[in-house]
């Protein structure tokens, strides 16, 4: 076995495969035809106690933890967000790239070793980048010019009774804002409002909150997570859902399960995958 390969261990029967095209070849985009309606999902990587982030080391908000990211996950990670027409982010995001500690999600032009996935994308006649939907009540962050430069639409997902003040700000900044619930926004709102505006295959790449609305609605189709083999302890616990009690709990079938045995310098981590 080379480090380019990993174990499936289901479905059986058990099989080496390539690390690299793994999620490509998931063909996320036909789903959606075969469904009739949007194809929803999301990707997470956790310790084993099952934490997503931890506080940053200056003081202020919560980072994915050196610990747990690393390169082949973040491979599986582009691997799935390319699939997307749109990728639904947060006013967090905003925010946080707004002070210099986020990036484009997409790292496909910026980083070499992704350049193929790039080309995915032009051999599908697929715009260069997946449009951006942010999930946000506060409405308070602005819309970086580079993210509407090139024809990518900016849609901000918000409720009802959001400030009409930043909302018309938001709007002069280029973005197209749509409402999606009353005091909150709902997950089968904000998905029925990104198939209204034409997107078939939609990848949720925030935080707990924004996961626990699509799962309260029972709006998310497939659930990716890398379990990375360390542990981490630690407060506050942040996990990949976070809100009131689910009721009823919501059932996933597992679709498939992969081990990774050459991350983290040989710790190991499992690539799983389930679908509701
Ligand atoms: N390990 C991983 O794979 C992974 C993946 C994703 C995120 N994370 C980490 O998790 C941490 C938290 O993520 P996050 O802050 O993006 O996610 P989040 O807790 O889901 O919420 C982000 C933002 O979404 C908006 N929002 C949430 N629920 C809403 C509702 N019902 N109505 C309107 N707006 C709503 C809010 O924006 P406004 O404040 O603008 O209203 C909120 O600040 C981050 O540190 C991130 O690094 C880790």
């Amino acid at each position: 076995m080379t480090t380019d390969t990993i174990w499936q261990l289901y479905p059986l029967p058990t099989q080496e495969v390539a690390l690299e095209g793994l999620y490509l070849g998931h063909d996320l985009r036909r789903h959606s035809a075969q469904l009739g309606r949007p194809f929803v999902y999301t990707n997470y990587v956790t310790s084993i106690d099952g934490r997503i982030a931890i506080p940053r080391p200056e003081g202020q908000g919560m980072m994915v933890p050196k610990e747990t990211a690393n390169d082949r996950d973040w491979r599986l990670f582009q691997e799935l967000a390319v699939q997307a027409d749109v990728i639904i982010s947060s006013g967090r995001y905003l925010r946080d790239y707004a002070e210099g500690k986020a990036q484009e999600i997409l790292r496909v032009y910026d980083e070499p070793r992704f350049a193929d996935l790039g080309r995915w994308r032009a051999e599908r006649g697929l715009p260069d980048y997946p449009d951006l939907a942010i999930v946000s009540g506060s409405l308070d962050f602005p819309v970086p010019p580079f993210l509407t430069e090139g024809g990518r639409r900016v849609t901000v997902i918000t409720p009802a009774a959001a400030d009409a003040a930043r909302r018309g700000k938001l709007e002069k900044e280029g973005a197209r804002v749509v409402e999606a619930g009353r005091s909150d926004v709902t997950g089968a709102a904000a998905i029925a409002a990104l198939g209204e505006l034409g997107y078939r295959t939609i990848y949720m790449a925030t935080g707990p909150r924004v996961h626990h609305l699509l799962l309260a609605d029972n709006a998310l189709d497939r659930l990716y997570t890398t379990v990375a083999h360390r542990l981490l302890g630690g407060q506050p616990f942040s996990s990949l859902v976070e809100g009131d009690l689910l009721r009823p709990a919501v059932g996933m079938r597992l679709n498939c399960l992969y081990f990774d045995p050459h991350a983290l310098d040989g710790l190991g981590q499992q690539f799983v995958c389930y679908e509701r």
